[in-house]
């Protein structure tokens, strides 16, 4: 009964370190809005049964139009978000439908994500309650105090990058939402919710492609994959 796999797209950001005046979701890549791209990945994707778009106050209009325009007949609901990416997710998460027993979440603001990442992410929640893609760190990490000195180099090895998608049961998320409720506690990502709420979360891979545009110069790389049509699997 609920094994369906729905998707909550965590749009309501304002873009602030990209600094464009207007959310950065909206701004056009490659010839649609950024949030459209991922947007279609999702609805082109058979394992997902209902998306919810969580957008910036005042904007839900606009984004339900956008939807029929795209023709994105899985987006149910567009629903306002909240003043931290936890509270628009949960506004999210609170208007999935009862069928849904799989739960992904994923950043407008990553317009590469690719099906194989979103087969990866359903796939791995058939055996494990939280799952993210992540990529290993091609850098080396240090440290640093705050007056510059470099306190230790952290065992590349182990380090990876968390990206979203990330997905886990509802029954999973819903208690770690509850938890983090009642002890007022915010968390950049629904990994790390999952994580100090006592939950396990594996990684399965993303890739480097999948990048989440954060300040301008991103906007330059994200447009040069979708020029070359880069296997962004
Ligand atoms: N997000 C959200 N609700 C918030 C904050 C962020 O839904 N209150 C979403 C963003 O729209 C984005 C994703 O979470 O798709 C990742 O956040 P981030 O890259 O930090 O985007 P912004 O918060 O919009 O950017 P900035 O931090 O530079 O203002
Ligand atoms: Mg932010």
């Amino acid at each position: 009964m609920r094994d369906k796999a729905g998707l909550i797209l965590a749009a309501a950001g304002r873009g602030e370190r990209l600094g464009a005046g207007v959310p950065k979701q909206f701004l056009k890549v490659a010839g649609k809005p950024i949030m459209i791209h991922a947007l279609e990945t999702f609805e082109k994707h058979p394992a997902i049964s209902e998306i919810v778009v969580v957008v910036p106050p005042g904007k839900e209009e606009e984004v339900r139009e956008m939807c029929r325009h795209y023709a994105l007949s899985k987006v149910g609901r567009v629903v306002c978000g909240g003043e931290t990416r936890q509270a628009s997710v949960y506004r999210g998460f609170q208007h999935l439908s009862l069928e849904v027993g799989k739960v992904l979440v994923h950043d407008a603001a990553r317009p590469l994500v690719s099906a194989e990442m979103i087969t990866r992410v359903v796939e791995a929640l058939k055996h494990h309650g939280a799952v993210i893609c992540g990529v290993p760190v091609r850098d080396t990490i240090k440290e640093v105090s705050p007056e510059g000195k470099i306190l230790r180099t952290l065992p590349r090895e182990r380090l990876y990058l968390a990206q979203t998608p990330q997905g886990a049961w509802r029954s999973w998320l819903g208690e770690a939402f509850s938890w983090a409720l009642s002890q007022g506690k915010e968390f950049t990502d629904e990994a790390a919710l999952l994580e100090a709420a006592g939950f396990e979360v594996h990684v399965v891979p993303g890739a480097h492609s999948n990048l989440k545009i954060t300040y301008p110069e991103d906007l330059w790389i994200v447009e040069c994959f979708f020029k070359n049509s880069l296997d962004t699997s």
